[in-house]
């Protein structure tokens, strides 16, 4: 049964990030990708549309047989990972909490900032789990809902992103923080832009490397690691256009993927 893979969701190709970080720490767990690729973005969109939106997702992955559900969206888990969980019936596990204790572990200075969906940063959710831990540290976000597209263009050294980064970052950076939560699965591939235009003062939170830490340790806490020592098999399914996924998802990935198949029964 533990060989059974590790399900992870995301409104689109953005949570290959976090399929990255599982298979860098687990390179010998399965996983089922499912990617809403017909709906995304969910970062503008209202609490309750990304909620039933969610449980659709996770009810797909359940079917799939998968041991573990991986929360890979910021934007679903800060808004919808009650209704994931009750949907589930495996464990479940987000990318806040993980990213929120990785911060407050990070920061001297007692002073971090927050950036995501609007979705996500209306929600406050990284900031009620990082007061929950320490009631005294000075929390600053700000939504950046350019960066989302940026990424999936690939425009990672492009002067339009170093304008934008700026233009986003700055009013962090008069709070004098000294952690960033990248609070959003495609910022991570922004990463070095973002760390260029804060002149590489500012630790960088990668919340899906922090998510799969937790997974790793649920894991092992429950004896469900994959006893299999082969390579493992990763699947990618998405509700639209499986073509479109394959080529920009190399970059998220950060290697080469497989085939992406149509979810089939997956009805919008
Ligand atoms: N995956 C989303 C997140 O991490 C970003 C893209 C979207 O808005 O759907 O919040």
């Amino acid at each position: 049964m533990n060989n059974r893979p590790l399900g992870v969701f995301d409104s689109g190709i953005g949570g290959l990030t976090v399929v990255h970080a599982l298979t860098k720490r687990m390179p010998h767990e399965n996983i089922t990708y499912f990617g809403d690729t017909a709906r995304v973005p969910y970062g503008p969109k209202s609490p309750q549309v990304v909620r039933e939106y969610a449980a659709q997702d996770v009810d797909f992955l359940i079917r799939q047989n998968v041991k573990m559900v991986v929360v890979a969206c910021n934007t679903v888990s800060a808004v919808g990972l009650d209704i994931v969980q009750k949907h589930a019936k495996v464990p479940v596990v987000g990318v806040i909490l993980p990213g929120a204790t990785a911060a407050i572990a990070t920061s001297k200075k007692r002073r971090i900032g927050i950036i995501g969906t609007r979705a996500t940063i209306n929600s406050r959710a990284y900031e009620h789990a990082i007061r929950q831990r320490d009631a005294d540290v000075h929390v600053v976000a700000a939504e950046c809902p350019l960066f989302v597209p940026l990424a999936e263009e690939g425009w990672i050294d492009h002067p339009a992103t170093a304008l934008v980064a700026k233009e986003y970052l700055f009013p962090l950076t008069l709070e004098k923080i000294d952690t960033l939560i990248l609070g959003c699965t495609h910022y991570p591939v922004l990463r070095s832009a973002i760390d260029r235009t804060l002149n590489g003062q500012v630790a960088l939170i990668d919340s899906g490397e922090a998510a799969a830490e937790e997974v790793e340790r649920v894991l092992d806490e429950r004896k469900m690691r994959n006893p299999s020592a082969e390579r493992p098999h990763l699947q990618f399914f998405v509700s639209d256009i499986p073509a479109k996924f394959a080529e920009v998802g190399e970059r998220f990935l950060g290697q080469k993927m497989g085939r992406v198949q149509k979810a089939e029964g997956f009805v919008l």
